[in-house]
């Protein structure tokens, strides 16, 4: 299962997932996006089915839930990638109506993929939780105030649930993706694009680039298969290195 399937890290870690011969429910608000996703999976040889479904609203997630089960007759994996940015507004400008747009979407999704993914898992006695979480979590200017620390949220989730679920088979990991051109940071690179500055784009990072949504799509694959079977409670970086540095001029080699 994978909720935001219809673009971008979603859309490649639902294919990467049928790459590697898994059954796919793609889940998102947007029928063509996720029915678009969907198609490319079965093309690809998988099982594949697009469901529309708010990532915020229990009653859907329940029901994407139990059609998986009934569909596939398993749930191992929930990948909780639904998510939103946020707006640029300075720290005394926060609005009440952001922080709990972005809380529902970045947080409040994760809780109910916990709850309504980790009461089948328990029963099954296994499954991985992935929550796509944010090199912005760790540290500020990567991202929205209300963004960041709605990150840093599910962060916390994903260890908590992961102690919570101990002893039951059920393994919840955060994904910190960082900067990756998708529908989300689209206007970051054409802003960059329209000034010639693309190669800017991640200077400060190691790896002086920005990543691939199939770079965060490998991760989640990983977290999703037994090859992490001894993989829980943690918090996974998949940026380029930004996350390990401050910021600096560049420094000669
Ligand atoms: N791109 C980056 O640089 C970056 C870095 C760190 C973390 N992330 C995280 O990666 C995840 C995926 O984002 P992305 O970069 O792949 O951007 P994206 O292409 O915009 O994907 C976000 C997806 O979430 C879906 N979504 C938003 N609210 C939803 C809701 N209430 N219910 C169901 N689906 C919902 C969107 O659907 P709609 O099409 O309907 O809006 C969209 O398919 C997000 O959690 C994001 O915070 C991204």
């Amino acid at each position: 299962m994978v909720t935001g399937g219809g673009s971008g890290i979603g859309r490649a870690s639902a294919l990467r997932f049928a790459a590697e011969g898994a059954a796919v429910l793609v889940a998102g608000r947007s029928a063509d996006n996720i029915e678009e996703t969907a198609a490319a999976a079965r093309q690809a040889g998988a099982r594949a089915l697009a469901l529309q479904a708010d990532a915020t609203d229990e009653a859907a997630v329940q029901a994407l839930v139990q059609r998986c089960v009934a569909e596939f007759g398993a749930l191992d994996v929930f990948f909780a990638n639904a998510g939103t940015p946020g707006t640029n507004a300075a720290i005394l400008e926060q609005t009440v109506e952001e922080w709990q747009e972005v809380w529902r979407v970045n947080v409040l999704s994760c809780m109910l993929a916990v709850k309504h993914a980790g009461r089948v898992m328990v029963e099954q006695r296994r499954g991985s939780i992935i929550l796509t979480s944010s090199a912005a979590s760790l540290r500020a200017n990567a991202g929205a105030i209300s963004y960041s620390a709605s990150k840093a949220a599910v962060n916390s989730l994903a260890q908590t649930a992961a102690n919570a679920f101990a002893g039951t088979g059920v393994r919840v990991n955060a994904l910190l993706p960082g900067l990756v051109e998708t529908k989300m940071t689209r206007k970051v690179f054409e802003y960059a694009r329209e000034r010639g500055k693309e190669g800017r784009i991640g200077h400060m990072t190691p790896l002086q680039r920005a990543g691939r949504p199939e770079e965060i799509a490998a991760m989640a694959a990983f977290l999703a298969s037994d090859d992490s079977s001894f993989v829980t409670g943690q918090l996974y970086a998949v940026d380029g290195g930004v996350s390990s540095t401050h910021p600096h001029g560049k420094i000669p080699v």
